[in-house]
């Protein structure tokens, strides 16, 4: 019997999912029905304690059938990477209907394996903003969750903290937490589940209560004193405020106790700097070795969700020069190291012939993953947003803070902004020091990719403007090993 022959006429099929965000499961299933073509509309996807569920024996699911299983050799399920991404992170999602818009979605792709790129396609775009509004909730999560610390009977410190999410992103942001607080004891209460770390497991429990989490401890004044410290009246965006960081999240907040006051006296900074302060709080790894293995982890941004990995940088760990690109690229992101692309191997031939040796610098980026646009098989670079290279800009400061480099060399804007954390204008900027809070000096220029772009006599003037930067470069650096 084949597997079209098992697929009952007219029967609707009802998926029981054993979890609201158990993606894994509705893979394992929507391909099993698709391969038994069973269409969309004859399939209901029920998640626990749905509608589905409630009346699972009688009721709109009366007619329900044990699902059909496909045959060994039936035919493989097309799916784009585009849509697997996108899907994993929509399925996530609070809104009842994801699972059966995912499963019409890959139906479709079987017959189109190109219907993700039309963007005007009313599916296309509803599983994107799903992604995009998980992507936001687990955002605020990395940015909001504030522990507070209980004491625990034995002496020991256990950290607890109350966040609400939107979405079912629990558990699939626990890895974040257990990267960032590897080495605390902590629990995060929800009403959609909780998650506790010791240390070593993780495990998880079921929805909480707000009254179950505690409040206030000396770890509020820590974040109130820091986040008044951090204020900066000459700046206030309320607008851009409330939506980084709506009202619903301040109760959990103790530095939002202060927000009103601040506001009426004056103008706030923007919020995303509580999450910056978040980071400030965080320990900075101890070694290279381990920034690098941190930032494969690294979601504080979207450019992560690209599907690339991370690119550390590379060199002697106590290098008197460090030179900072902007991001991998294409190249950089398939081997795993930092300029080894057209731009890289242009920056070779010019540290040469400045007499620099790159094998002596620390080589790295402002950014540690790729940021490109899909188009067909290529991939386009695609410039970081001063946000992200401002997310990124602690990895940077981890390295350098490790390395602790004299001579910093910035490699075009991005990199600029990722030593200064504002922007500068290389023509301004280039030719002479700037002073680091560190002591070391930043030297900027042009980013290669620059040059790569030019022709002709542009392309001549330029080339030799950089390489005058170089030889500035080089000579100040062996006056400071000298
Ligand atoms: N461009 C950069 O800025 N960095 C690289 O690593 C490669 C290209």
């Amino acid at each position: 019997m084949t597997a079209m022959q098992k697929v009952s006429l007219g029967a609707h099929y009802v998926v029981h999912l054993q979890a609201p965000d158990d993606f894994a499961f509705w893979r394992e299933r929507a391909r099993g029905l698709i391969q038994c073509d069973v269409p969309p509309d004859r399939l209901s996807w029920v998640e626990p304690g749905g509608m589905g569920d409630l009346f699972a024996t009688e009721g709109p699911f009366r007619g329900e059938r044990r699902l059909p299983v496909p045959d060994d050799d039936a035919r493989p399920v097309r799916a784009s990477k585009r849509f697997m991404k996108l899907a994993r992170n929509a399925a996530l999602h609070s809104d009842p209907q994801r699972f059966g818009l995912l499963y019409r979605m890959l139906w479709r792709l079987q017959s189109n394996p190109r219907a993700m790129e039309d963007k005007a396609d009313p599916d296309v775009r509803r599983i994107e903003e799903l992604d995009k509004a998980v992507r936001r909730d687990s955002h605020k999560m990395h940015a909001f969750v504030r522990f507070r610390e209980v004491r625990v009977e034995d002496g020991s410190r256990h950290y607890v903290a109350w966040f609400e999410p939107d979405h079912h992103i629990v558990r699939a942001n626990a890895g974040f937490f257990i990267r960032r607080f590897a080495n605390m004891n902590w629990s995060i209460l929800t009403p959609r589940g909780c998650l506790h770390w010791d240390g070593v497991t993780m495990r998880e429990s079921g929805p909480a209560r707000r009254e179950d989490a505690p409040q206030g401890d000396p770890i509020e004044e820590l974040w109130k004193s820091y986040y008044a410290s951090i204020f900066n009246p000459a700046r206030l965006k309320v607008g851009a405020m409330l939506a980084e960081m709506p009202k619903k999240y301040w109760k959990n907040m103790p530095e939002a106790e202060l927000i009103p006051d601040l506001i009426a006296g004056a103008q706030a900074r923007e919020v995303g700097m509580v999450a910056a302060g978040a980071r400030e709080e965080r320990e900075r790894p101890a070694s290279l070795a381990a920034i690098a293995e941190a930032i494969i982890g690294c979601r504080d941004c979207p450019i992560a969700e690209c599907d690339t990995r991370a690119v550390m940088g590379e060199g002697p760990a106590d290098a008197t020069l460090m030179i900072v690109g902007e991001q991998p690229g294409d190249r950089e992101d398939r081997e795993g190291r930092p300029f080894v692309g057209p731009s890289g191997q242009l920056l070779d031939e010019c540290l040469a012939q400045a007499g620099i040796d790159r094998s002596a610098a620390y080589v790295t980026n402002a950014v540690k993953h790729f940021k490109f646009a899909q188009r067909g098989k290529r991939r386009l670079h695609q410039s970081p947003s001063a946000k992200e290279i401002d997310t990124c800009r602690w990895w940077l400061e981890s390295e350098r803070t490790l390395v602790k480099p004299r001579l910093v060399l910035a490699l075009g804007a991005s990199a600029a902004r990722g030593l200064l954390g504002k922007t500068v204008s290389i023509s301004q900027a280039r030719g002479k020091p700037i002073a680091l809070e560190d002591g070391a000096e930043l030297w900027v220029t042009v980013h290669p990719s620059y040059l790569l772009r030019l022709e002709g006599t542009a392309h001549e003037e330029q080339g030799a403007r950089f390489a005058a930067d170089l030889a500035a470069v080089k000579a100040r650096v062996a006056e400071l090993e000298g």
